[in-house]
C-alpha cells in the first residue's frame, strides 16, 4: 500500500489532527484513545507534577474541547480544581504523530452534561468505577476495589479539557516536522 501523501499546509494539519481526535473517542483501537494527563499538585512543600493515563471520551472540534470521565474525589480532580491547567499527551505509531495539548481544566460534577452521561454509564459495569465507598488512593488492608455498599452514590464527574495550544510533532523518515497551533495562529517549529 502506498504511503499516504504528507499534508503540507498548517490548516490542513490542524483539521487532520482534530479529525483523528474525533476518531479516537469513537474507536477503541485508536492509539489516541488513551492519553497521558499531566496536572500540578500544590503541597505545603511546593508544587509537584503528576501524570496518569485517561480515556478520551468525547471531542468537540468547534469548541476545541475534550472530555474525560473521572471520580470527583480523585487526586486529578482535586488538582484540576486548585490549579486548572494541564497537559494531555498522545502518540500514535500509525500516524507518527505526537500531540501535546495544553488545556484549561473544568471539573463538572452536576448539570445536564453530567447527568445524561451518568444515565448512560449507569447501565454498564463501568459504573462501579465511580461508586467506591472511599476516595481513590485511600490506603486499605487488602488489594482490589471494595464492593459498593447499599448507600454508595456516584462520584462520577466529567473533566472538560479546553485546548489552548497544540504542539504537533511528526516523526517521518523523510524528516521530522513540528508545529504549534494556538490563539495566535499556526506556525512551524524546529522539531
Ligand atoms: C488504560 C487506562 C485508562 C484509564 N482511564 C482513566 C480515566 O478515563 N479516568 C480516570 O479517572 N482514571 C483512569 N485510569 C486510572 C488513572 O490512570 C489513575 O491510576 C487513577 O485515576 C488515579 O489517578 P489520580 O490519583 O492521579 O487521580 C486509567 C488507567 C489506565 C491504565
Amino acid at each position: 500500500m502506498a504511503a499516504p501523501e504528507r499534508l503540507q499546509a498548517l490548516p490542513d494539519i490542524d483539521a487532520a489532527l482534530w479529525r483523528e481526535l474525533s476518531r479516537a473517542v469513537r474507536d477503541r483501537h485508536h492509539a489516541w484513545r488513551f492519553a497521558t494527563l499531566a496536572t500540578v499538585s500544590a503541597q505545603a512543600d511546593g508544587v509537584h507534577p503528576e501524570a496518569r493515563t485517561v480515556v478520551l471520551r468525547d471531542c468537540d472540534r468547534a469548541a476545541r474541547t475534550l472530555l474525560v470521565y473521572t471520580d470527583a474525589r480523585s487526586a486529578k480532580a482535586q488538582q484540576a480544581e486548585r490549579r486548572p491547567q494541564g497537559v494531555l499527551v498522545v502518540w500514535s505509531p500509525a500516524l507518527g504523530w505526537q500531540l501535546r495539548l495544553h488545556v484549561a481544566l473544568v471539573l463538572h460534577t452536576s448539570g445536564l452534561q453530567v447527568s445524561s452521561r451518568w444515565a448512560q454509564l449507569n447501565l454498564t459495569p463501568a459504573a462501579q468505577d465511580y461508586m467506591a465507598p472511599l476516595p481513590p488512593g485511600t490506603p486499605q488492608a487488602a488489594p482490589g476495589a471494595p464492593p459498593p455498599d447499599r448507600d454508595s452514590r456516584s462520584h462520577f464527574a466529567v473533566l472538560e479539557c479546553q485546548v489552548q495550544s497544540t504542539d504537533w510533532l511528526e516523526l517521518h523518515r523523510d524528516g521530522h516536522r513540528r508545529a504549534r497551533f494556538d490563539a495566535e495562529g499556526a506556525r512551524w517549529l524546529v522539531p
